[in-house]
């Protein structure tokens, strides 16, 4: 049977990757935890991200940046005025719904109900009305259409508002405006409000780029799908800080080197594909997504947008403080330096926590083994070993004869390296299983002829193929194998 999210969420909760906030009192909306394989995995996501874009990259650096910014900061990028989603609410069930995605799924219905253009033209007006800020527009296509609440199937609408996105809370003691300060809902600002630290502290010339990994906020109203949507979340962000007129180069480049990055990570080709977007957020001149085939349809997972000298030239303007550099490189046209310039930027910005949820979604396997009365169904999580929680798994065969030690002796020759376990209790084929299903590559069987030439089992978690193979040698395969 496919996969589906529900498959997903029991898993995840089974062994250990992410748990719901605060369970014992019922959970909070849109919040999770990561548990204690969750977050092995998601820490070597984090990790094989930040050394594709720092370790392989000269020219790119990483920052800390705290959460909390000037709250200036979110005026000058836009988010404080048009960081919104327009919310229609029903009057009978008092539920609340955003505007456009009762929209889109009405035009969902036309194409499937094969009427194509009769969809088109409902988005095309939809984005006339929503980038005319027309709100009363909106809810009289709404009206129009005829849609219905789901749930008090009714069209009783209330006028269409707008919702900020941004969560505030407030500085010190005074609870005034002047007090009232964000949680930042994209990291990206935080690299550009130190761009000229990071450009002149490490001497960088453009183009060069900023990474940073850190939590991001947004006050999410339709909250659904698990991890795919959160009010907390981690996001992975790199700006790359290039000269006016060669971003669509640079836009490429990394456009093609954030596609490559998820295969190698072992996502495979054809859950994957590049979406344009139609209708351009604030900040940018192009912008494209990485989309992942969820269990529940292809959706971002990462978006890579031209934001030209957006950010940097409203930071300057409400700063006062010049955002400028000098590049030193001559023109050929002029003959002479290109000289001062408010640089450009390439952004590549991925949600960890989908990325996460796409790394599992696609580890999850299930097949049949065996044939006839000794079929059977197994589960395992294929990782790449790199990503996996535990790289290998050491099992004594029973607990008595000195074998328990042994397995002690190598776990502890190889836990500086990778992270190793051992395992004593249950018959080992439970054992296997145990470790199958959270993904953990390879399990080391210690035996009787261990004590006797030094060997030991690998078996193999995608083929359960087991080999013999010298103590002195588990290091080196094991090594290979989880290095990226
Ligand atoms: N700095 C650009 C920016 O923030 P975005 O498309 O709004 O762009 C980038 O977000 C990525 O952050 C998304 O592709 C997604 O992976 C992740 N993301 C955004 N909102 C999220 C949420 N509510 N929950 C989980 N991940 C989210």
């Amino acid at each position: 049977p496919a996969t589906t999210l529900q498959d997903i969420i029991a898993h995840a909760k089974e062994y250990g990757f992410v748990f719901p906030s605060s369970e014992i009192y019922d959970g909070l909306q849109a919040v999770y935890d990561y548990g204690q394989n969750g977050v092995e995995l998601k820490n070597n996501l984090k990790s094989v991200w930040w050394k594709a874009m720092t370790q392989l990259h000269d020219e790119v650096v990483g920052i800390d940046a705290s959460i909390f910014m000037h709250p200036l900061t979110w005026k000058a990028s836009g988010h404080v005025d048009s960081f919104n989603d327009p919310m229609i609410d029903n009057r009978d069930s008092k539920k609340r719904y955003r505007a456009d995605q009762l929209l889109e799924a009405k035009a969902e219905e036309y194409a499937n109900a094969g009427d194509e253009a009769r969809s088109q033209a409902l988005l095309t007006e939809m984005g006339r009305l929503l980038g005319a800020e027309d709100l009363e527009g909106v809810r009289n296509l709404i009206i129009a259409e005829g849609i219905k609440d789901p749930v008090s199937g009714n069209a009783n609408w209330t006028e269409v508002r707008q919702f900020n996105l941004m969560f505030s809370t407030q500085v010190g003691s005074l609870a005034d405006d002047a007090s009232t300060i964000y949680l930042r809902p994209e990291t990206a600002q935080g690299i550009f409000v130190n761009f000229l630290n990071v450009q002149k502290t490490g001497r960088m010339r453009v183009p060069f780029g900023i990474a940073q990994i850190g939590k991001a906020f947004r006050n999410e109203i339709v909250a659904r799908q698990f991890t795919f949507r959160m009010r907390e979340f981690e996001q992975m962000e790199m700006q790359y800080f290039v000269r006016p007129g060669t971003e669509m180069d640079w836009y490429n480049k990394w456009k093609a080197s954030r596609m490559a990055f998820h295969q190698a990570i072992g996502l495979p080709a054809e859950r994957l594909k590049f979406h344009d977007h139609e209708k351009l957020a604030h900040y940018a001149n192009a912008a494209v997504d990485i989309e992942y085939k969820f269990p529940f349809g292809f959706r971002e997972m990462e978006g890579i947008h031209s934001r030209t000298d957006f950010d940097l030239k409203a930071h300057q303007e409400l700063s006062k403080k010049k955002q400028q550099y000098f590049d030193n490189d001559v023109d050929p046209a002029t003959g002479k330096p290109y000289g001062n310039y408010i640089p450009y930027v390439v952004e590549t910005s991925v949600g960890a926590d989908r990325l996460f949820l796409a790394t599992l979604c696609n580890a999850f396997t299930r097949e049949t083994v065996g044939e006839g009365d000794t079929q059977k169904e197994r589960t395992y999580l294929k990782l790449h070993p790199a990503l996996a929680p535990i790289k290998a798994a050491i099992f004594p065969l029973v607990r008595k004869d000195g074998l328990p030690e042994k397995a002690e002796q190598i776990m502890k020759s190889l836990r500086s390296e990778f992270r190793v376990i051992t395992e004593e209790r249950d018959a080992i084929g439970k054992r296997y299983t145990r470790q199958d299903l959270i993904g953990t590559p390879f399990c080391i069987a210690v035996d009787y002829q261990t004590l006797e030439d030094d060997t030991v089992t690998i078996r193999y978690r995608d083929t359960t193929e087991q080999i013999r193979v010298p103590i002195s040698e588990l290091k080196a395969r094991i090594g290979h194998e989880v290095s990226m």
